[in-house]
């Protein structure tokens, strides 16, 4: 095991989500354990540019894992897209000494990451840091299931008033252009539905619940829309069953960011643990350019150009199992 890295930068971009705070923790605690420097990061690759970098202590992560957001913020930043932002945060990176760097986010941060990388060769480890659960190559991400858990009980709730006034509700989650919130919740929460962008482009799902006689047998009913241009979302939708089926009482619920707030799940949590501890790890190894993923329980290095940029593809399983259950 050759050690070249001495000193990494930890940095958290994109939206944030439950679980970030637990993986900035075993990040720096696994590298302080190695004898690597830690650097934090704030306000993801934009801290870069603007220099705001502080040393991390073993103790400038505690009384943090049970938090949600991220202690070192986030953003999105446009200057990190342009050649002169990126001289800039190497340039910074040179100053602190940092010769390698950890981030968390989601497909934006880590197609910042290899470019950043594959211009300035620099060692990067990714780590899934997503509510939508949208990258290749691992099972889940770090946030998701908080964020599913966070929607099922909102479900829950929703179901009393829907059922108390027989009504039809499509609730609207956040996943981009991702169905997997969206469908497993519908699961979880015993929804009659769920309309995700994997399926509308091959059918009209709407159609195909309404035609379906959803009402035989039950008179509210609840349905999980995907967020996405491709599904038209919730308020979309609703406006077409008023014009095409003025007979149902229709309402619509966006459930928008609480969805990526709270404390993450003790799931999360250790699924954040085991991945920061993996990113160290895999920086010893002389690994560069991959993102820590889960895979059967198994953590594996999944490289950037594998995660970013290619749609997951939905479980048909779950797709079905939906289906049959909601009769
Ligand atoms: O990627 C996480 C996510 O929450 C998506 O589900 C959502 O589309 C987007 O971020 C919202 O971003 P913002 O917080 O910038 O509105």
């Amino acid at each position: 095991m050759i050690q070249s890295v001495k000193c990494i930068g930890i940095l958290t971009s994109g939206g944030d989500s439950p679980g970030m705070n637990a993986t900035i923790r075993a990040v720096t605690r696994t590298a302080i354990y190695n004898n690597i420097e830690v650097k934090g990061i704030y306000r993801g690759f934009k801290g870069l540019i603007t220099n705001e970098i502080v040393t991390f202590k073993t103790n400038s992560v505690s009384n943090i894992i049970q938090q949600g957001g991220t202690i070192l913020k986030t953003a999105r930043c446009d200057e990190f897209l342009s050649v002169e932002g990126r001289k800039i945060a190497f340039e910074n990176m040179r100053k602190h000494n940092i010769d390698a760097l950890v981030v968390i986010g989601g497909d934006g941060t880590l197609t910042g990451a290899t470019i950043f990388a594959q211009e300035y060769n620099i060692p990067i480890v990714g780590l899934p840091g997503t509510i939508d659960n949208d990258l290749l190559g691992t099972d889940v991400t770090i946030g998701y299931n908080t964020a599913l858990n966070t929607i099922v009980e909102a479900v829950d709730k929703i179901r009393d008033t829907a059922s108390s006034h027989e009504r039809l509700f499509f609730i609207e989650v956040m996943g981009r252009n991702c169905g997997a919130l969206a469908l497993n919740s519908a699961i979880a929460a015993g929804a009659e539905a769920a309309i995700i962008p994997e399926i509308s482009i091959e059918k009209d799902q709407l159609h195909e619940f309404i035609s379906q006689g959803f009402r035989k047998s039950k008179n509210s009913s609840l349905v999980l829309v995907a967020e996405s241009e491709i599904t038209g979302g919730a308020l979309q939708l609703a406006e077409r069953v008023k014009n095409q089926y003025p007979q149902y009482d229709v309402r619509v619920s966006i459930l928008g960011h609480l969805q990526r707030g709270g404390s993450p799940t003790a799931q999360d949590r250790i699924l954040a643990s085991r991945m920061g501890f993996a990113a160290i790890q895999a920086l010893l190894e002389s690994q560069r350019n991959i993102m820590i993923g889960i895979r059967n329980e198994e953590i594996v290095y999944v490289p950037f150009s594998k995660a970013i940029k290619r749609e997951k593809p939905i479980n048909p399983d779950l797709v079905n199992l939906l289906k049959v259950l909601s009769i």
